[in-house]
């Protein structure tokens, strides 16, 4: 019999209930890989609690991994883990039952109360990595920019480079930072997290988007090719950064770059991770903004979301909505609305967060990315323009969230309304003032 113990502790301190020596190192190797995205995590795991069945954070850990695909597909995986979890809790430490009670929220819907339970966890347990990782990309897919900053924040001070994992910490802070604007900490806080690990993408992203939004696309194409080697090869966040590099290529007008990095690194052609499929479809639709001819790979994007049809309708209004500009890409309108019916049902029945997520604004973008679609550019703008405070809503960065404006400008531009084309590319120079792309956009407002 391989030996048992009380009153473990992971390698930041934090207790675990009765597990195998083993499965605590198998539990360090999969955080690892969660936090860096190279290897499969619940891959690791599932090893480790075929010899350890009782290891309550192996269940734990393989739910909460598979909730963050933010897809519903891993709803019945999702259950499985989390009652193998339930089914263990009088054996669980009080850690570990906040753990569980989190992942149950986060399962019926109830995505922002499991950001509060993530918090009670961390109140105790301020060096539980896996519930700060958690709460983290939660807030990421709410779009709740101050908690991706705060939430860190508030438990960063027990942290320091002594404690093992500390730069992805460093890393998630910087990400929160950069959402928040305050692009000079951001930077700081990433470029530390780079100097203590530099094979860590989430941190090479929070720097690329601050890059990104300061429009320095000339330092940041020069910033993600130097270290491509650290962020890219085998790693399951790749697509992500690769889009960002993307987004440099489009900034100047490289639409040919752009194209080449969208075939030969984002799209993927038997993808079925709804992150990598949005991304590309929304790399897609910038190019398409701008006149940019990019043959049938609508056709190819579209028929990977036809594919998630009708399971995940209704689930994430951030995928929904570009689930619905691939299919109008490939000109499957009637497919674009069957989505957009599900989509405002889910605004009138999910439960409450993800419904007025869908509600608020996943059904206006997208009904204004419908009407752009079937040349009512007026339309558009009107269903956008009120968008702009509230987008945040639906999840998202800044950075992906760009597409709502972009696709404002252009339907401003299309339909003739000069001044607030004028207005909507002014606002952009103030922060952009050498952007290409936005000269472009300029000099098509009609006199
Ligand atoms: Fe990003």
């Amino acid at each position: 019999m391989p030996d048992t113990k009380r009153n473990q502790a992971d390698a930041r301190g934090v207790p675990v209930s009765a597990c195998q020596d083993e499965s605590l190192d198998d539990y360090e190797v999969a955080l690892r890989q969660m936090q860096s995205y190279f290897g499969d995590p619940t891959e690791t795991l599932a090893k480790t609690l075929e010899r350890d069945p009782e290891f309550v954070m192996g269940h734990v850990f393989n739910a909460s991994a598979m909730l963050m695909m933010s897809e519903r597909q891993y709803l019945p995986m999702v259950r499985d883990s989390l009652g193998a979890a339930e089914a263990l809790a009088d054996k669980a430490n009080d850690r570990e039952k906040g753990m569980i009670a989190a992942v149950r929220l986060y399962a019926e819907g109830r995505w922002d109360e499991a950001c509060v339970a993530w918090d009670r966890v961390l109140a105790d347990y301020p060096r539980d990595a896996l519930a700060i990782q958690c709460a983290h990309l939660t807030d990421f897919y709410l779009g709740d920019a101050l908690n991706l900053r705060d939430r860190v924040g508030r438990v960063i001070g027990r942290w320091d480079e002594s404690v093992p994992g500390y730069s992805y910490i460093l890393g998630m802070q910087a990400f929160g930072f950069e959402e928040c604007n305050q692009y000079a900490e951001a930077e700081d806080a990433g470029r530390a997290a780079l100097a203590i690990e530099p094979r860590d993408p989430w941190s090479v992203h929070a720097v690329t988007h601050v890059l990104e939004m300061q429009n320095r696309y000339h330092e940041g194409q020069k910033f993600m090719r130097d270290r491509v080697d650290d962020w890219s090869p085998d790693n399951g966040f790749a697509f992500h950064n690769w889009w960002h590099l993307a987004l440099f290529h489009v900034e100047q007008e490289d639409f040919a770059g752009a194209l080449e990095l969208y075939d030969n690194e984002i799209w993927v052609d038997d993808s079925d991770v709804s992150l990598q499929m949005l991304d590309a479809t929304a790399l897609l639709w910038r190019l398409h903004l701008q006149g940019v001819d990019v043959a049938d790979r609508w056709k190819a994007i579209a028929e990977l979301w036809d594919r998630k049809t009708p399971l995940e309708n209704g689930y994430y209004a951030f995928n929904d909505f570009h689930a619905i500009i691939a299919l109008l890409g490939a000109g499957q309108v009637a497919e674009a609305r069957e989505v957009f019916a599900d989509l405002e049902r889910a605004g009138r029945e999910n439960p409450a967060l993800t419904r007025m997520m869908a509600r608020d604004v996943g059904v206006p973008a997208s009904a204004a990315v419908i009407a752009f679609a079937e040349e009512s550019y007026g339309d558009a703008v009107d269903y956008l323009l009120p968008l702009r405070s509230v987008a945040p809503r639906f999840g998202g960065s800044h950075a992906q969230r760009d597409i709502l404006t972009q696709t404002l400008i252009e339907a401003a531009i299309r339909d003739g309304q000069a001044g607030l084309a004028t207005n909507l590319v002014g606002e952009r120079l103030v922060h952009k003032p050498e952007s290409p792309i936005l000269r472009r956009f300029a000099s098509r407002i009609p006199a």
